[in-house]
């Protein structure tokens, strides 16, 4: 499919996928671009590269400014991962994931019944993780880069749908704090938001004040974190000081690797993000995908068969590094032609098939990612979480922030791995100290030296294949970046043993029904991306519309 006829033809298709997704153009721009969920957000970032700022200082602003504009997922209570690629220099990968309190071990979260309390909350990431970005990359000084974040929380932003709607739904749910419906319920909690009210953050304005001027100190010691400490021991949770103490964001080498000629980045453990995204598209190399169709049933089988393969092997393989020896080969081309050799074109591969001696037994969310480019080629790929929508729906009392549910990242029981989608394996056992395994995939691509593509989104395990989905949709597919993201995306994750998809094509679905695979209907990822066309330079924002979304750029 060429370019222009694909981006007429997705747009039309992408209208009938459902009601979130619209039809838009890419953003154009020359100097700096900022693509991400929240409107607001996006000026932040774009302002902060305006005056001088670069892609890091642009991102860590816009962290900040999402933790007040996009409370489902923006924060400073959870963690994530950010690719930094410096113009001319190797990606970098800064990992800021959670981690288990000390007094948690591996049977701590076997009876769990409900991740919305204290206990389910790891040692939060999120602050460290931008000090350590700006300290190595910034160049503004700290506090003009929180300060965005301090207006918005104190004179408050107006409601988009996507947030009234989402405020709305999650107030409404059991489990969190009272302090949640207090800080995030419009009087309280007695009135349903509209589209248009203000949202101001008081607590949360004092609290950001605090990390711009006394620095990112201020989040893990003194009276921030007695709050945090006393909010966790409220629930009986199990963070302590010295976790706060301990926390450190990590610099790490990234996940690489080569597909038709282009050159990969994604994220290394204790993501499974890199090495899943690249064994994935070792395995697709093998075939003509672009011969073969974008929406063909053989393409879309492909496809679902080579995601559940590599969903097999980051059960059986990966966890913490710290804790987990990961073998080398997951990544190489020898691995993945051995992994495609049981792959059937007419048929399915039961996943319980793929177990390799792993017992299978019987038996949601929220993540948010943003790409910015600055005028001199820096790029950032940033995804950052805390777990479930809204996280642990409890706000720290006094602070005004919510924490992370992070710990449901753990495999929960050891040894009980289901068909409905519970992993027990060894790799991803919860340990004191360890981080969870995660999902979250911010990648660049790269042809030729020049970078190409910045992209990532939320979505749990669905994480990795809408990044594969993007990049093969702008790589095989050809299509333009604002077609790629709003494209009909496609999930397997090995169990359960079924093929979620976004595409309604009655005639795909039945063929794809025709060689065994159980199809389930679902909306799919949210992947602000940016594209740079490789002949002008020029940056081509794409803001994904299926949540909300603005591709800023100047
Ligand atoms: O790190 C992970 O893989 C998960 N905590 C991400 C959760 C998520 O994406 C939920 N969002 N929509």
């Amino acid at each position: 499919m060429s370019r222009m006829f694909g981006t007429l033809a997705i747009i039309l298709l992408a209208v009938s996928i459902g009601p979130a997704q619209e039809a838009r153009t890419a953003t154009v721009a020359k100097n700096g671009m900022v693509v991400c969920v929240s409107p607001e957000a996006a000026d932040v970032g774009v302002a902060i590269l305006k005056k001088g700022g670069n892609a890091t200082d642009a991102s860590v602003a816009v962290a900040f400014a999402m933790a007040v504009t996009h409370p489902a997922a923006g924060n400073i209570g959870g963690g994530g991962f950010m690719m930094v690629a410096p113009k001319n220099g190797k990606p970098v990968m800064i990992d800021y994931r959670e981690t288990a309190p000390k007094l948690c071990d591996k049977d701590t979260f076997a009876k769990t019944t409900s991740w919305f309390d204290q206990k389910a909350v790891g040692v939060p990431g999120t602050v460290r993780g931008l000090e350590f970005a700006h300290k190595k990359f910034g160049k503004l000084p700290w506090r003009e880069l929180v300060e965005p974040a301090v207006k918005l929380a104190e004179e408050g932003f107006l409601l988009n749908k996507s947030t009234a709607n989402s405020l709305n739904e999650y107030l409404k749910k059991p489990g969190g704090n009272e302090e949640f419906k207090r800080v995030f319920g419009k009087d309280g909690g007695k009135e349903p938001w509209k589209i248009g009210d203000r949202l101001t953050q008081p607590d949360l304005a004092k609290t950001l004040k605090l990390i711009s001027e006394k620095g990112p100190d201020a989040f893990y010691t003194g009276p921030l974190a007695e709050l945090l400490l006393a909010e966790i021991k409220a629930g009986e949770g199990y963070i302590r000081q010295d976790d706060l103490n301990d926390y450190k964001a990590v610099e790490r080498e990234t996940i690489k690797g080569v597909y038709r000629g282009f050159d990969i980045f994604g994220p290394s453990p204790p993501s499974s993000g890199g090495i899943c995204i690249v064994q994935m598209l070792n395995m697709l190399e093998n075939y003509d995908l672009k011969k073969m169709g974008a929406d063909s049933a053989d393409t879309r089988h492909l496809i679902a068969e080579v995601m559940r393969r590599s969903f097999a092997d980051r059960a059986k393989y990966i966890g913490d590094p710290a804790f987990t020896k990961i073998p080398d080969f997951l990544t190489t081309k020898e691995h993945a032609k051995k992994l495609i050799e049981s792959i059937d074109l007419k048929k399915v591969t039961p996943s319980e098939s793929l177990a390799d001696g792993i017992p299978i037994q019987d038996e949601a969310k929220s993540t948010t990612h943003f790409s910015v480019m600055d005028a001199d080629g820096n790029a950032v790929s940033n995804t950052y979480t805390l777990e479930e929508t809204y996280g642990s729906r409890v706000v720290v009392r006094g602070a005004g922030y919510i924490l992370n549910n992070e710990m449901g990242d753990f495999n929960r029981v050891p040894g009980v791995t289901t068909r409905k989608g519970g992993v027990g394996t060894a790799p991803n056992l919860v340990a004191p100290g360890k981080r969870m395994l995660s999902s979250q995939t911010p990648v660049f691509v790269f042809k030729d030296g020049k970078l190409l593509l910045v992209t990532g989104s939320p979505g749990g395990r669905t994480i990795i294949n809408t990044v594969l989905c993007v990049v093969l949709n702008v790589l095989d597919f050809e299509m333009d970046i604002q077609a790629a993201v709003n494209a009909p995306r496609q999930h397997h994750q090995w169990f359960p043993d079924q093929l979620a998809v976004e595409f309604t094509d009655q005639k795909l679905i039945d063929e794809l029904t025709a060689k065994g695979h159980k199809i389930v209907k679902r909306r799919q990822g949210d992947a602000h991306s940016i594209w740079i066309d490789p002949k002008t330079g020029l940056y081509h924002g794409a803001a994904d519309s299926r949540l909300a979304g603005k591709a800023a750029g100047y």
